[in-house]
């Protein structure tokens, strides 16, 4: 009886069993089997050149296998942040024109993307001038905008400052319980992620462990790889902040007064939202 009810935790979205590439002669990675369910999310670690980025375009399609099988739920809605993007540089591109470069994307969804990534106030900057973070949670705006069933980030947080990093990977759980969706993500620091993480697939061309982050970061294989776990290390970091970053760009301090944070400190919202309308 019970497996008539409907689940979500067994919602498998994206299902991969013994998947392997090759080019020439040679094994990419070979023998990937993982599920990723709605409402999960998913690390990939490995050094570089594991088959990181391989397995990622396996799960998502853009790579066929050569060997296995790969699954994805029909009609999945996907969204992509890629490792690498070019970006032409001669031109100006503000950031609401790369929103919708490549999907027909109607304002409110666009608005509330960038909100969620906190990334509204920009909406007009030219992408060239965005700093490594900003670029990432744009990107990661531009991917959620439509609201996808599994999402793939493959690195977001390469580039960034610790802090910076952190932050990224609570926006991901955010998005993660704002959207309901599953996201498989790609990273080089375990430590970084565990929190956020449910499952973990460590990678070396193969499967060398995989399971709940507890789990691999004891696992002989993982720490052959990364070496131990220290969340010693982490703790000098922590700190407390007397104020919090509103979605909108603006500072609200502990007494309950809010600063502007845009680049005119005194446009209000409305002026800030008629810029929104104006845009395109
Ligand atoms: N299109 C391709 N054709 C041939 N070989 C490729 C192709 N793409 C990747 N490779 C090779 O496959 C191996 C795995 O590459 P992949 O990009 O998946 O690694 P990765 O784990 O994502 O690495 P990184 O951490 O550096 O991003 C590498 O040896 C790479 O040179
Ligand atoms: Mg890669």
């Amino acid at each position: 009886m019970n497996s008539l009810v409907k689940n979500e935790n067994h919602d498998v979205l994206v299902s991969l069993c013994d998947a392997g590439v090759v080019s020439g002669l040679r094994w990419l990675v070979r023998d990937v089997s993982f599920d990723v369910r709605r409402g999960e999310i998913v690390t990939i670690i490995g050094p570089n050149g594991s088959g990181k980025s391989t397995t990622a375009k396996m799960a998502l399609g853009i790579v066929k296998p050569n060997s296995g099988t790969v699954h994805r739920k029909k009609n999945l809605k996907i969204g992509y942040v890629p490792q690498k993007l070019s970006i032409d540089s001669t031109l100006p591109l503000p950031v609401h024109r790369l929103m919708t470069l490549t999907s027909q994307l109607d304002k409110s969804s666009m608005i509330t993307a960038l909100r969620l990534t906190g990334m509204f106030t920009l909406l007009n900057s030219d992408v060239k001038s965005l700093s490594g973070g900003e670029l990432q949670r744009v990107l990661i705006a531009r991917a959620i905008a439509l609201k996808p069933d599994f999402l793939m980030l493959d690195e977001p947080a390469r580039g960034l400052d610790l802090t910076g990093a952190l932050s990224l990977y609570q926006l991901v759980t955010k998005i993660r319980n704002e959207l309901n969706c599953a996201v498989l993500i790609i990273s080089h620091d375990l430590h970084l992620v565990m929190s956020a993480t449910d499952q973990v697939i460590c990678l070396n061309g193969h499967v060398c462990c995989q399971g709940p982050p507890t789990a691999v970061v004891e696992n002989e294989e993982y720490q052959k790889l990364f070496g131990t776990y220290r969340p010693d290390l982490l703790s000098v970091y922590e700190h407390e902040h007397d104020h919090v970053h509103l979605s909108d760009g603006r500072v609200k301090h502990k007494d309950g007064s809010i600063t502007p944070h845009f680049r005119d400190f005194s446009l209000s919202d409305r002026k800030i939202n008629k810029e929104a309308s104006e845009f395109c």
